[in-house]
């Protein structure tokens, strides 16, 4: 299998040099951050002398801002003329007109010009110890092979290949492949089921595939391509389906297919990238909405790259030489900004694990942070929560002095759950970066770094806007919420570089759901609550907000205290429809191995909790204690099946093979009815 070769790299075909220095007329600050140390561009912001007035200016004077970062951090072809022209209210967004870039130029050529045998991508495989190092030199030898073998099949501009591999390096080198030859990609997660694929392929129009024989993952093979057989039929325009080997086991081809390591080898290891215009897409990402269809949501070049690097050098404090572990799926869009583009565009060295949390056991993450020195971690609260359940000997095991910072994404992260992150893996040594943003930002949007060095981090909170980001919070009627100490719908006043540009096929959806409901803002769908202090919490989904008795409340915030009971290790509360109080609550209760109390009891002791904490009418009307939760495989719960199965509508169900594990939607069925019979 595709482990690096070793040949040197012939003259590559990049321009070194075609981006100049900003002519930035710099100005000299008396204050004692050193803001050209920090960032470079703000030495010539004048009146900026510290890190919170250069987020100012970053919204204030926008175009600047972006403008003289985009010169400082890409690679142009040729330079923009125009920072940006959006009109959110009419769903137009687009940044540095007229300028011309290749992306994997940008994330591999220009670092092989001046540090080749720096180390790009290690791979975490998910047998444990077996780790694969590729250099620059060897990703760029690979993107080449790939994007060379792509094109002698035909694929040209303007063409979407869709990829459905595990995450590895080859996944990453067909990514930046596409990218070299001006292809979209659009990365199927390897573990959505055929049907979602073969949904996925047809809506992006793909007539080429990438996959594996097989997957690898907890130590259970998975048969990729099997699934990409099965979901192909039902794809009559896929022409080429590319199979490269993860383990020996041959699998059975068709005419369509073609061997993928033995015909890239054949391949020149010097491929001439496109000249790609800055709003030319780059890649499609499916995502959930509120409604069944997945949505393909359309990321382009310039901006998305820029606003992925930038995010990834100032929230995480990624310096030169760091080792970078962000453990997301190349699937998902936490993979695609802080796996692959962030880190590779600013010459990082960026793990790709392939493995989960538990295998073969629940010490698997720390052993790999001591094993390959990695000094920022990027996880999921879902993943923090399991692990909490086995005890900290798994953690103090490994020596975890390497680690610099703790980030947390994709759900909001329970006090809980935090203080062990910053205490018991972080030592109380690393700030703990709670990230907001969504496949559609691109990258992160609210995390309570970048700010000044002494600044607070309140746990379990994202706290501060990014460089260039103005949250607003809407109350119903679509008024803009001014005070602090108040909740509301949050929406970005103002465009970014990073935020998708439409949703593929169907820029009316994208209009009505993001830019409708609040006419000239951008619309998150979530909810957030600003502190006194200014600072953003992010209370849920909309959707995930319940009405009882008139009071509006977070489902997440009834989590977050059921979830500081010891006993527990993880919840899931949603709303159901109540004849007296408009909506219940109805709680979903893991419980910590090992714990030994009776339920009544423990039931009671929560409800305590909860109305000790937030209020009386937070309390549950029903708990029901499960094993585990319905959850999608990038571990996000389905509180929409909860909803289902409370409801008793099981036909409404609807499709559950992108669960991580169906079989747990029964055991919750039969529970509820018991519940409910009592
Ligand atoms: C939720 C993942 C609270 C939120 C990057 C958002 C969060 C959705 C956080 C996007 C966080 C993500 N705190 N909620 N730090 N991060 N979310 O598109 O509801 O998979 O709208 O992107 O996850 O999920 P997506």
């Amino acid at each position: 299998m595709w482990l690096p070769c070793r040949c040197t790299l012939r003259a590559a075909s990049f321009t070194p040099g075609f981006f100049s220095s900003p002519c930035l007329n710099v100005l000299r600050r008396k204050s004692s951050w050193n803001s050209a140390a920090f960032m470079p561009e703000a030495a010539a912001f004048q009146g900026v002398s510290g890190r919170d007035e250069l987020r100012d200016f970053s919204v204030s004077d926008s175009d600047r801002f972006w403008a003289a970062v985009a010169r400082q951090r890409l690679n142009w072809i040729r330079p923009f003329h125009r920072v940006q022209d959006c009109d959110l209210s009419r769903g137009r967004i687009e940044w540095f007109e007229g300028g011309k870039l290749n992306v994997s130029v940008n994330c591999l050529d220009r670092h092989v010009h001046t540090c080749p045998e720096r180390v790009a991508l290690i791979w975490e495989r998910d047998e444990r110890g077996s780790e694969v190092r590729y250099t620059y030199r060897e990703l760029l030898e690979m993107t080449c092979r790939v994007g060379n073998l792509l094109r002698r099949h035909g694929v040209k501009k303007g063409d979407c290949v869709t990829i459905y591999m595990p995450t590895c390096p080859l996944a990453v080198a067909s990514m930046l492949a596409c990218a070299r030859i001006g292809a979209a990609h659009n990365v199927v997660f390897a573990g959505f089921s055929a049907e979602a694929l073969a949904e996925r392929i047809r809506d992006a129009e793909s007539s080429t595939v990438i996959t594996v024989n097989q997957g690898v993952r907890g130590g259970k093979v998975t048969e990729l391509k099997k699934t990409v057989d099965a979901a192909v039929q039902s794809c009559p325009n896929v022409r080429q389906v590319f199979v490269a080997m993860r383990t020996d086991n041959p699998v059975a081809m068709t005419a369509r297919d073609i061997a993928m390591d033995e015909e890239m080898l054949k391949e020149d290891v010097v491929c001439e990238p496109e000249a790609m215009g800055s709003e030319d897409v780059l890649f499609l990402l499916y995502t959930s909405g509120s409604t069944g269809k997945p949505k393909g949501l359309v990321h382009t070049q310039a901006g998305y790259l820029l606003y992925a690097a930038l995010t990834h050098r100032y929230v995480f404090s990624y310096h030169d030489g760091d080792v970078f572990g962000c453990v997301a799926d190349i699937g998902w869009i936490t993979g695609h900004s802080y796996a692959v583009y962030g880190p590779l565009a600013n010459g990082g060295t960026t793990v790709l694990f392939e493995s989960t949390p538990i295998y073969p056991d629940p010490g698997r993450y720390w052993d790999m942070v001591e094993r390959l020195k990695i000094n920022q971690f990027y996880g999921a609260p879902t993943a923090i929560r399991l692990l909490i359940k086995y005890g900290d000997q798994w953690v103090k095991k490994y020596d975890r002095s390497t680690l610099k910072t703790l980030g947390s994404v994709g759900e909001p992260i329970n006090t809980e759950a935090w203080e062990w992150y910053y205490r018991v893996v972080g030592e109380g040594r690393c700030p703990v970066v709670d990230t907001w943003w969504q496949t559609e930002t691109g990258g992160i949007c609210i995390a309570p770094k970048p700010s000044e060095p002494d600044a607070e981090i309140v746990p379990g909170m994202a706290m501060r806007p990014f460089f260039g980001i103005k949250p607003v919070l809407m109350d119903t009627e679509g008024n803009v919420l001014t005070s602090n100490n108040i909740s509301g719908a949050l929406c970005m006043a103002q465009p970014w570089p990073g935020m998708a540009r439409t949703i593929h096929n169907n820029h009316q959806r994208f209009i009505e759901t993001y830019c409708q409901p609040y006419p000239g803002y951008f619309f998150t769908g979530d909810g957030a609550h600003r502190s006194q202090e200014g600072y953003y919490q992010i209370t849920g989904r909309l959707d995930d907000v319940i009405n009882v008795s008139g009071h509006r409340i977070g489902t997440a915030e009834i989590e977050d205290v059921v979830n500081q009971c010891p006993a527990v290790a993880e919840s899931a509360v949603i709303g159901y429809s109540h004849s007296i109080k408009g909506q219940g609550v109805y709680a979903f209760v893991v419980l910590k191995k090992d714990v030994n109390i009776q339920e009544a009891d423990l039931s009671k002791q929560l409800s305590n909790l909860v109305s000790g904490k937030i209020a009386k009418y937070a309390c549950p009307d029903f708990i029901q204690f499960v094993t585990r939760l319905p959850k999608t495989r990038s571990g996000k719960i389905m509180r929409r099946v909860l909803r289902k199965v409370v409801e008793c509508d099981l036909d409404g169900l609807g499709d559950l093979s992108t669960l991580d594990d169906p079989a747990a939607v029964q055991e919750i069925i039969q529970g509820h009815k018991k519940l409910s019979s009592k």
